[in-house]
């Protein structure tokens, strides 16, 4: 199966022009106007490349090529399109793409295949907007109902419901969007790795072997606004020192995790009064934990709760924490990793099996179908930047790969 590199160039460019800007990268967050007009896209290009298309009530968009055997389960391949702010045009958009230019050769291969394939274009997989990532994914495990679609609100308090019945989405039906195990027989993403080691070992494609999870956390101090220089240092109650020996904290237990693969961030933090000569008096930020272990992942909360409670103690601080997602990571099946190598070995494809520190709509896709994941190689291991590249070669070579194991899970 040949896949045409400018082909893959196309798609790619033409999907950048849709919030990119020269030097600042592509801002799409999920249904901004650029989204609207890149899912358009999306479906004219399924369209043009032979495919029948349908869109869910969360926006998920189908590409189908009927397979012999109708009545089968189908296998299932593709990403997201939307973007982080200021990010590339490959997170989501190589696998995307990439799916589509699958579908499209063995359509016109005429390549037999008895169950349908099937080109995704997941929903909102970033969480910019909404604070939770995968949303289509997500409902399609069940895991974002009518509840939380109303419950989550953009920085404007406009809810996901509310944004979604204003575009015409029969929000009301997100039920339908579900799906139960044996729904679909196989699913395959392709995506960028979003890190180093594929390229500094050489190897043109990666074999995902497990996808760590997100856990995301608000967090609140509570201390005591101050005078800079009458409070003296035993006097205090500084909600930002407070923040800072957390911060510590949460890196040496994520350190010391038990766990094939752990990493925790504060990415956001806000400080009031924020003011130079002012002791902060209260401080809201954020925790993001991954690991490939759930288990790992509560040892971590557990020892980081004490470690709160002694900082409470020792600081006069109130500390307090609310959960806002807990996912589970997920194994790629065995056998699909092993088809992937397989195909990578025969064709002399240099390649690593590797684990997936970012997380991916596949998280969710394995909650009901055996899924695996191909990584493509991140040029200096940079994403969710301008700077994020990909070469087309290596996005058309895993689109090939992609091909045809496709073609092997749709004819089993
Ligand atoms: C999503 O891109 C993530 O892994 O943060
Ligand atoms: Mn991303
Ligand atoms: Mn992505
Ligand atoms: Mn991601």
């Amino acid at each position: 199966m040949k896949i045409a590199v400018d082909r893959v160039r196309e798609g790619l460019e033409d999907l950048a022009r849709f919030g990119g800007t020269p030097g600042e990268g592509v801002s799409r967050l999920v249904f901004s106007p650029a989204d609207l007009l890149g899912r358009a896209y999306v479906k004219e290009r399924m369209k043009g490349a032979g495919l029948n298309v349908s869109e869910d009530a969360i926006g998920n968009i189908f590409g189908t090529l009927p397979g012999t055997e109708p009545e089968l389960a189908p296998v299932w391949t593709g990403s997201h399109i939307d973007t982080v702010l200021r990010g590339g045009r490959f997170d989501g958009m190589a696998g995307t793409i990439g799916a589509i230019e699958a579908l499209r050769a063995i359509g016109e291969a005429g390549a037999p295949h008895r169950r349908t394939l099937t080109a995704v274009a997941y929903t909102g997989e970033e969480p910019s907007v909404f604070g939770i990532g995968c949303l289509g994914s997500r409902a399609m495990a069940g895991v974002l109902d009518l509840e939380t679609a109303k419950a989550v609100k953009n920085e404007a308090g406009k809810s996901l419901y509310d944004t979604l019945a204003e575009l015409g989405y029969d929000v009301d039906r997100l039920d339908a969007v579900r799906r139960k195990p044996g729904d679909v027989y196989a699913a395959i993403e392709m995506h960028i790795e979003q890190g180093p080691k594929l390229e500094r070992s050489g190897c043109r494609l990666g074999v995902v072997t497990d996808i760590s999870a997100p856990a995301y956390f608000n967090v609140w101090v509570e201390g005591l606004q101050s005078h800079a220089g009458g409070t003296s240092m035993a006097d205090r109650r500084d909600a930002f020192a407070a923040t800072a020996e957390i911060s510590m904290v949460l890196e040496r237990l994520v350190k010391e995790a038990k766990s094939v693969y752990a990493t925790g961030t504060i990415g956001r933090v806000d400080v009031t009064p924020n003011a130079l000569n002012v002791i902060p008096g209260r401080v809201h930020f954020t925790i993001d934990i991954r690991n490939t272990s759930d288990g790992s992942t509560g040892e971590i909360l557990a020892a980081l709760s004490e470690e709160m409670k002694r900082i409470e103690r020792e600081r006069g601080v109130k500390v307090r924490m609310q959960t806002i997602n807990r996912d589970l990571p997920v194994h790629c099946e065995d056998g699909m990793q092993d088809l992937l190598a397989g195909i990578c070995e025969r064709r002399g494809i240099p390649f690593k099996r590797l684990i997936s520190g970012a997380f991916h709509d596949s998280m969710f896709v394995g909650a009901f179908a055996p899924i695996s994941m191909l990584f493509l190689p991140s040029r200096d291991g940079v994403s969710h930047c301008p700077e994020e590249w990909t070469s087309y070669e290596d996005v058309a070579l895993g689109a090939e790969v992609l091909a045809e194991a496709l073609l092997v899970k749709a004819n089993e």
